[in-house]
């Protein structure tokens, strides 16, 4: 569904992704991990058309889609839950809601609120006034409201509290089950591993370890440097 072939990217003069390619089937659940600085949030760039790659090909469902706008990138069925959540901290959870439902008339999917409850119970509160796990949340549920066929979350975990990071990992598998296509980046490299099908391991920019999430959970290298073991 989405093929990444030979990606270098530059952010000025500095290279931050190489010869990179990566692979996500239709209907997995694929695990990007890697530490600060390795260029998760850059690949992200790169797919939603924020930066342009020097070099390579993004292909989804079989069409060329590098250098296309990000709303071009949105409007072919690419939702992205960036790293920064950029929510309209002013206006309602409803509203935040409906303009990610902007390309179906406003209409929000009734199962946005099924697969997360406390928006439907919020849904006028302001979403700057949310706890962080709430807004991330909402940020999920925003992408959804615009019912992709493929899911990119940059770090959904990022600052959220255990049981959140359970809850919303769990929303994200559940949405797997059901059919969407993900693609995580992540730096909760045990969770991460354990709700996916495949994973990569991205450092300084290039893809080190690549292959079935439960043996990346075995493989000594991950557990030297992400698991803690
Ligand atoms: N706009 C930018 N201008 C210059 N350098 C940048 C820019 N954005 C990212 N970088 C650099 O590119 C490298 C990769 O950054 P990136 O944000 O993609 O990493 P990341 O894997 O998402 O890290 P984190 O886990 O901390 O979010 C870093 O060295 C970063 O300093
Ligand atoms: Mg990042």
């Amino acid at each position: 569904m989405l093929e990444i072939q030979s990606l270098d990217v530059f952010h000025g003069r500095l290279q931050v992704l190489w010869d990179l390619s990566l692979a996500v089937g239709d209907g997995e659940c694929v695990t990007v991990l890697g530490p600060n600085g390795a260029g998760k949030s850059t690949l992200v760039e790169s797919v939603m058309g924020l930066n342009r790659p020097a070099r390579g090909s993004i292909r989804f469902e079989d069409e060329e889609i590098t250098g296309l706008k990000p709303n071009d990138v949105a409007a072919r069925g690419i939702a992205i839950v960036p790293e920064k959540r950029e929510l309209f901290g002013r206006m309602t959870v409803a509203e935040n809601l409906a303009l990610g439902a902007y390309g179906h008339g406003g209409e929000v999917d009734a199962r946005v609120y099924d697969l997360f409850p406390v928006l439907a119970e919020r849904r006028d509160q302001l979403a700057g006034t949310m706890s962080g796990g709430e807004q991330q949340m909402l940020a999920i549920g925003r992408a959804l409201a615009a019912r992709p066929r493929l899911l990119i979350l940059d770090e959904p975990s990022l600052g959220l509290s255990p049981l959140y990071v359970s809850t919303v990992l769990e929303s994200i598998a559940a949405l797997n089950r059901e059919g969407l296509t993900v693609l995580l980046l992540e730096q909760n490299v045990r969770s991460a591993l354990e709700y996916s099908d495949r994973g990569y391991v991205l450092e300084n920019g290039r893809v080190v370890i690549e292959g079935p999430s439960a043996a990346l959970l075995e493989d000594p290298r991950v557990q030297a440097s992400y698991l803690g073991l």
